[in-house]
């Protein structure tokens, strides 16, 4: 460890040199680095596990996982939300083996013991003639996390001293809501498509405010795509030059395209024949918007590439940890519940052709982790550290927005704001130690919390 500077007390973890921008490789392969991750930031945060159209009636689940844990994540005969450890309370055998499906209760196929569906335990064979009725059935219901949803989004984190949701995502959530709280009928979740890549989970954490990736990784996939729209190639100079901005808060990286032209949203990878389509629903719906988001952001802000503090990503799509060397990546496609069917049906195609295992830009970009990952397990590799200084001292408070803002969108600060968020959580006792931003932004017109 080292001294830090703001504390005053030595730093466990000192992974990240903020004046340099240098970080150690050993924290994409390291065991043990992996193993406090689980229990210090898996443990601890707030982790997107789905999303409310996933258990849309009474006795709905859908299975899903908090960090390496396997989760049930139920709505229970009044409504309501539980994430359910997978795990039975007698000897721990899975009591849920299916992806999702509507069930009042679980019953563990070892030895039957039967539990509802809000976790509490119901049944027990044998619990008068085998237990003497002297099993305590209050204390061996399933082990449940705290839920909490944000504009359908489900979140659930196991720590008891954890801060509200809100103010976990602070104001991030000034940019999230021009995705995810844009209509009042809200959203659906389509998916997942799940796969495993041989990566560390950070790494694609990481590649969420990477710009500058996109006209050297992206060149011939992009290329494709300008030609069939007949538009001009995708260059470093359009990147350089961008409006666009990115912003860091409470360890969540967004990056927002910044321009006063109210472009229809979701448009990458469309034909020019299906242009239309976009730009009537956002004719369509822009009053709306403006009425629950204000001008600034149904109009301006367009929200861009993000992750949600520690691996949700990207619209709605899950890093799963699977080991220093592996994540389990789980890719769905959100839609705006009311808009017409032929445009989801255009977006879900889009979607599925840029992004999940078969995706042209997602295939350029796991190439890039698995071989940062696979740097990072070499003892001599290791020696030499990461540079992540691209614009150190070029981010600050803007005046129209909330957050750290980079001066430029091409820029590692977010890159290098995530790794001193992940030294935080790694270097606290508890939720007490870890700062939270305090929220500024106003949400005009905004549907706040429900859950
Ligand atoms: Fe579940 Fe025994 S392990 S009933
Ligand atoms: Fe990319």
């Amino acid at each position: 460890g080292r001294k830090n500077p703001d504390m005053g007390t030595t730093r466990k973890h000192a992974v990240i040199d903020p004046a340099t921008g240098k970080i150690d490789r050993g924290i994409f392969s390291d065991r043990a680095i992996y193993d406090e991750e689980m229990e210090k930031i898996f443990g601890r945060a707030w982790l997107m596990i789905g999303h409310e159209s996933l258990v849309p009636g009474p006795d709905d689940y859908f299975h899903t996982y908090m960090g390496e844990d396997p989760v049930i994540l139920t709505r229970d005969g009044q409504g309501r939300l539980h994430a359910l450890l997978n795990m039975c309370r007698h000897r721990g055998n899975r009591v849920v083996r299916c992806d999702d499906g509507n069930a009042k209760r679980f019953m563990c196929a070892y030895h039957g013991w039967t539990y509802r569906n809000d976790g509490s335990l119901e049944h027990v064979p044998g619990k008068s003639e085998a237990y003497y009725d002297a099993l305590d059935f209050a204390s061996l219901g399933l082990i449940e996390a705290h839920v909490e949803t944000y504009a359908g989004l489900i979140f659930a984190t196991w720590a008891k001293d954890a801060p509200g949701l809100e103010a976990y995502l602070g104001d991030a959530r000034w940019y999230l809501d021009t995705v995810f709280n844009r209509r009042d009928g809200g959203m659906q979740a389509l998916g997942p498509t799940k796969w495993l890549e041989p990566a560390n989970w950070k790494t694609m954490v990481d590649n969420c405010s990477d710009n500058y990736h996109v006209p050297t990784s992206h060149l011939s996939s992009a290329a494709v795509q300008s030609r069939f729209l007949g538009r001009p190639r995708l260059s470093h100079d359009d990147q350089f030059r961008s409006p666009n901005k990115h912003v860091f808060v409470n360890g969540h990286a967004i990056t927002f395209r910044d321009a006063d032209d109210n472009q229809p949203r979701y448009m990458h990878g469309v034909s020019t024949e299906t242009m239309r389509l976009f730009e009537d629903y956002h004719r369509a719906t822009t009053p709306e918007v403006e009425r629950r988001l204000g001008t600034l952001r149904a109009r301006r802000v367009q929200l861009g590439n993000h992750s949600i503090f520690p691996n949700g990503i990207l619209g709605f799509r899950l890093a799963l940890p699977r080991g220093p060397l592996k994540t389990e990546f789980w890719h769905f496609v959100l839609l705006e519940r009311d808009a017409p069917e032929e445009l989801k049906r255009v977006i879900r195609i889009g979607s599925q052709a840029n992004n999940g295992a078969a995706g042209m830009f997602e295939q350029d970009d796991v190439d890039n982790w698995r071989q940062v990952t696979e740097a990072s397990t070499s003892r001599f590799a290791r020696r030499h550290k990461q540079d992540l200084s691209m614009g150190v001292g070029h981010a600050g408070p803007h005046p129209d927005y909330p957050g750290l803002v980079s001066e430029r969108y091409i820029s590692e600060n977010n890159q290098r704001l995530f790794y001193m968020r992940w030294e935080q959580f790694m270097n606290a006792d508890s939720w007490a130690g870890i700062p939270l931003d305090p929220i500024r932004a106003r949400f005009d017109g905004t549907a706040t919390m429900r859950g």
